[in-house]
């Protein structure tokens, strides 16, 4: 059975990747170690330089994410800035910022990379539309769960029970175009 491990301290995360690598014989452990997150313009950059500083901490096949999410009216912000931008305006703060604005088409991205035992990286991106509203409505998920309805949907992430979040989410789009990525690379192996 094939082991890698999971640089997160997000239990929710992790129950997710493991379900999805479970399905190609791939048993995930969580490794806690917080990595340093750098300041760059995209989110495969932070990815990779994580891989890079936990291979040399650890030197473990692990995997790691970073997503965001990105507003077409604002040129892509908060982008790569997601995180800080909530934890410091909220869902409020892009309220404010799309009251106006004619164009509400934003997605969420996530960049999933995995490192091997000899440093070679694999990235997966996964990305779901869909558009901001100028209310926070429902109690589940986090960060802008409350004001983002994906395409073809008439509830928020956050008005969605997990299991229905995690199939159309950018972040399982991403693990799982990662699990099938890693399985064909097994493939590829003499
Ligand atoms: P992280 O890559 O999971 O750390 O996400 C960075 C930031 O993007 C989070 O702090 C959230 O503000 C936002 N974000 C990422 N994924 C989601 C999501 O699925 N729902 C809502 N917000 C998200």
């Amino acid at each position: 059975m094939r082991k890698i491990w999971f640089a997160t301290g997000n239990p929710g995360k992790l129950k997710e990747v493991q379900e999805k690598f479970s399905k190609y014989g791939i048993v995930v452990e969580q490794l806690i170690a917080p990595y340093p997150e750098i300041q760059a313009d995209t989110l495969a950059e932070v990815v990779e330089s994580g891989l890079s500083w936990l291979w040399g901490e650890h030197g473990k096949p692990v995997i790691i994410d970073d997503s965001g999410l990105f507003i077409d009216s604002q040129k892509g912000f908060p982008g790569v800035y997601s995180a800080y931008v909530h934890k410091t305006l909220g869902c409020q703060g892009i309220i404010q910022l799309m009251k106006g604005a004619s164009d509400m088409k934003a997605n969420f991205q996530c960049c999933a990379g995995y490192m091997n035992e000899d440093g070679d990286v694999t990235l997966a991106v996964g990305r779901v539309d869909g558009t901001i509203i100028l209310e926070m409505r429902g109690d589940g998920g986090f960060g802008y769960d409350p004001i983002f309805v994906p395409a073809g949907h008439d509830r928020t992430f956050a008005e969605m029970s997990l299991e229905e979040k995690n199939k159309l989410s950018h972040r399982a789009r991403a693990f799982e175009m990662l699990a099938e990525k890693l399985e064909l690379n097994r493939n590829d192996a003499p």
